[in-house]
């Protein structure tokens, strides 16, 4: 199946300085994560439902004579300056797909999306890049060539660009859009340490493994599918009924983990929840709420219980990687 980034913003509205561009990207949960057993080259074969929520990243890219990568936030520390960054890697990655030699650029990630969370962030900057350096180097790559490029950086970067809600298959990257309607509230929580997603994929195969030979799953992981039920509830725009349909397959992975996750599930469910989820590879808990105001509720129940670090409202789904009006600097 081919990806869809029809609506990918490749041009700003407005030509920015070209002395530098400014594109936010956001944060993603997985509504639906259902994962296969392990392919060859290591990856999970997958389905899952993405979904983008108003929590941005918001990456700055400028003229340099080399490689920088500057982040400014609160997780700021935990983000490699070098080129194992994501957003480094994407840049210069357009550099090669363009042909353009020794191109560089400084980098400047303001970040409010948590890192190693399971909310897809060094993703988002890795989207965001692509964008904001596409206008600044005047590359001309169309948004499918971003999608393509985007897929070799990581199995959440197409989705980054695009947002909304879609269906990711594949290891992820290969996306279509989702008929969703309405507007979902949402109260985010995050844990107090980050997982490697890499590890939580390896303890779910471990914890797979060890329930089939206990004798509780009567065979191995097959070949994940859409769940339909979800579809139809999401084309009702009715969070009562997208809650109870929020599966994640990693959620046990995490757990198994994080133990202390549970605490916060409970504590969002007690406070009325109509779906509590891991987000994707956690540790960020992701409850939906029925409205704005009860988001709110949510959130101070769990800043209350002592159950996560901090507490984010958010709502989906929002737009994929977007210039910032004005984020431009002179
Ligand atoms: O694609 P990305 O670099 O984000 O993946 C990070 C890690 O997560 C991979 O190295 C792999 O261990 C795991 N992964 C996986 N199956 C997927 C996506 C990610 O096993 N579909």
């Amino acid at each position: 199946m081919r990806a869809r980034y029809d609506h990918v913003n490749v041009k700003p509205a407005i030509r920015p300085d070209p002395e530098a561009v400014t594109v936010r990207a956001p944060a993603k949960v997985n509504l639906q994560l259902s994962v296969g057993p392990a392919r060859r080259d290591g990856y999970h074969a997958l389905v899952t439902v993405y979904h983008a929520v108003s929590l941005f990243d918001e990456v700055t890219v400028l003229p340099s004579d080399q490689m920088a990568v500057a982040v400014t936030g609160e997780d700021a520390a935990q983000v490699p300056g070098d080129k194992s960054n994501l957003a480094w890697r994407a840049a210069s990655a357009l550099a090669r797909a363009a042909g353009l030699r020794g191109a560089a650029v400084r980098i400047e990630i303001s970040k409010r999306i948590p890192v190693a969370a399971g909310l897809a962030g060094g993703s988002a900057d890795a989207a965001a890049t692509l964008v904001a350096c596409n206008e600044l180097w005047r590359t001309g790559l169309s948004a499918g060539e971003l999608g393509e490029l985007a897929g070799g950086l990581g199995s959440d970067v197409p989705f980054a660009l695009v947002g909304g809600t879609a269906v990711g298959r594949g290891r992820g990257e290969q996306l279509t859009p989702a008929l969703a309607t309405g507007t979902y509230h949402w109260a985010l929580a995050f844990g107090q340490a980050g997982l490697s997603t890499a590890q939580v994929y390896a303890t779910c195969d471990r914890l797979r493994a060890a329930r089939t030979v206990a004798g509780d799953q009567a065979k191995p992981a097959t070949e994940p599918e859409l769940s339909h039920p979800l579809m139809t509830a999401l084309r009702s725009g009715d969070p009562a009924r997208v809650g109870p349909l929020l599966a994640n397959d990693l959620q046990p992975a995490a757990l198994s983990l994080q133990p202390d996750l549970r605490r916060a599930l409970a504590a969002g469910r007690e406070h009325g929840a109509l779906g509590a989820i891991v987000s994707g590879s956690g540790p960020t808990c992701a409850f939906l709420a029925k409205d704005a105001a009860h988001a709110r509720d949510i959130a101070v129940a769990l800043t209350g219980a002592g159950v996560c670090r901090a507490v984010a409202r958010a709502t989906g789904p929002v737009t994929g990687a977007a210039f910032v009006p004005g984020g431009q600097r002179a």
